[in-house]
């Protein structure tokens, strides 16, 4: 709508108002992507209506008739969004009076933007949950399928980046897919809260026609409808708890990302990316870059500012609707194409990446990683942890000062240090005893790997 038209309140106003209002004003640049939502739920408004008698059922099929041809029009490309409407709401209501004369106006019946936009962001807040739910129950297959080949390969475990205690490659990506796992279900309950119906609300106190809420909520497929109507046209808590769970998974995906970028490298060398999801350099002709990984690490930061957004543009609202709230949609638009987006170049580059498991191995090796192991071998005998840890400390010593590690140690030097050493020690600190006895509940040893592969299949409903 341009300023030399008359806006629908004209009737109110001496003079038109300023282009420069309309063109700050304007939401239809990003909130044109709710158009599906606001068409169906027109129809589900009109057809109650029609229902409850308020409007005659001769403008129901007239209405319903122009917004399916809307519809189409808009997916087929034959209807442009106008740059000039104030938002997709106007845009659709001035397109379908256009179309249908005086039986479009009456569409808005009892209705307002407020509780219309409040309906419309709630729609596309529970379709997206469901794609981003199917996309990560898709990483979570690629992540059980690589696990599913590396319950033996050990590579070492880190705290503070400095190598600790053996685990296995699955182990370490499933820890991931657990990750993974609860984001899909946050996800869900937050499709759960988003579960109410707000038409009916009006601007803000409700309406004064004898509306029929839970017909139009069964119609668009919610569980109930929205409590108070104040609450239900400024609630956008379920937008705030969307744009929270999708900062969680691209901060999942951000640890991954840093990880398989340490892997790459020379100094590593735990993993190779398929050439097809990684990048070269424009000069130095020997690189290959993980440049996936580092830009979804770098994306992350968007998902947060945006949650920062969000909060913000709440925190001093006085009931009930306000304009600051347009700025809802661009940021959470942002986050939901960011994961999205994230996810699409993910999921294959994780598929495709292959393990080098000698080289997890061999660093398996280094920086003492039995050492604890050790220390259990004397507790096990009798000795109390404190003493053994003190024991296998200044063993560890000594092999730093002779450039040795534990298993090149002779049993009379283990003697040396204490007399429970025996023969057994060699098999008690082989890499493969130290991941194999940690099979308990949770733990690395293929076994327990193995019955967490099996529980995550179930929980996904994985079949094998
Ligand atoms: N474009 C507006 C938004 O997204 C729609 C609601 C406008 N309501 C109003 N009273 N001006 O928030």
């Amino acid at each position: 709508m341009s300023a030399d038209q008359n806006k629908i309140w004209q009737g109110r106003f001496s003079v038109q108002s300023a282009e420069e209002v309309d063109v700050f004003n304007s939401s239809i640049s990003f909130d044109y992507v709710l158009y599906e939502e606001d068409i169906k739920g027109s129809m589900a408004h009109a057809k109650m209506l029609g229902k409850q008698n308020i409007i005659s059922e001769e403008d129901v099929s007239s209405i319903l008739e122009g917004l399916e041809g809307i519809l189409m029009d808009i997916n087929n490309g034959a209807l442009q969004f106008d740059p000039k409407a104030e938002d997709i709401h106007m845009f659709i209501e001035a397109e379908l009076t256009s179309r249908i004369g005086d039986a479009g106006k009456k569409l808005h019946t009892g209705r307002s933007r407020n509780d219309q936009v409040a309906l419309d962001l709630r729609l596309y807040v529970k379709k997206q949950a469901a794609e981003i739910i199917d996309q990560l129950e898709a990483f979570e297959s690629v992540l059980i399928s690589q696990a599913d080949k590396h319950t033996e390969t050990i590579m070492p475990g880190y705290t503070h980046l400095q190598i600790a205690q053996p685990v296995t490659f699955a182990h370490h990506l499933l820890a991931y897919a657990q990750m993974i796992l609860r984001d899909i279900k946050r996800l869900e309950e937050v499709a759960n809260h988003t579960d109410s119906m707000p038409l009916g609300n009006g601007a803000l106190a409700g309406t004064t026609y004898p509306f029929d809420r839970q017909f139009v909520a069964d119609q668009l497929g919610f569980k109930t409808v929205t409590a108070n109507s104040l609450d239900g046209v400024s609630d956008r808590d379920f937008v705030l708890d969307m744009a929270y769970t999708l900062s969680m998974v691209m901060m999942h995906l951000s640890r991954l990302s840093e990880e398989i970028i340490l892997w790459c490298s020379q100094e590593f060398k735990f993993v190779e990316l398929d050439d097809a999801f990684a990048t070269g350099s424009s000069i130095m002709p020997q690189k290959k870059n993980p440049d996936v990984a580092e830009l979804v690490r770098g994306k992350t930061g968007r998902t947060y500012g945006n949650l920062q957004t969000l909060l913000t543009m709440m925190k001093g609202i006085p009931l009930a609707y306000n304009k600051d709230m347009q700025e809802d949609k661009e940021a959470l638009f942002d986050s939901i194409s960011t994961v999205k987006l994230a996810l699409s170049a993910m999921i294959p580059m994780v598929d495709t990446m292959s393990a080098n498991v000698d080289r997890m191995r061999d660093a398996a090796s280094k920086g003492f990683i039995n050492a604890t192991d050790c220390a259990d071998y004397l507790t096990k005998k009798g000795l109390p942890f404190r003493e053994a840890y003190g024991v296998i400390g200044g063993l560890v010593k000594y092999c730093i000062e002779e450039d040795l590690t534990l298993k090149d140690l002779p049993l009379e030097t283990y003697q040396s240090y204490h007399e429970l050493f025996e023969q057994d020690i060699y098999s008690v600190i082989d890499l493969s005893t130290c991941v194999n006895i940690r099979d308990i509940e949770g733990g690395p040893a293929p076994s327990a790997v193995k019955k967490q592969l099996a529980m995550l299949k179930e929980q996904l409903e994985i079949v094998d």
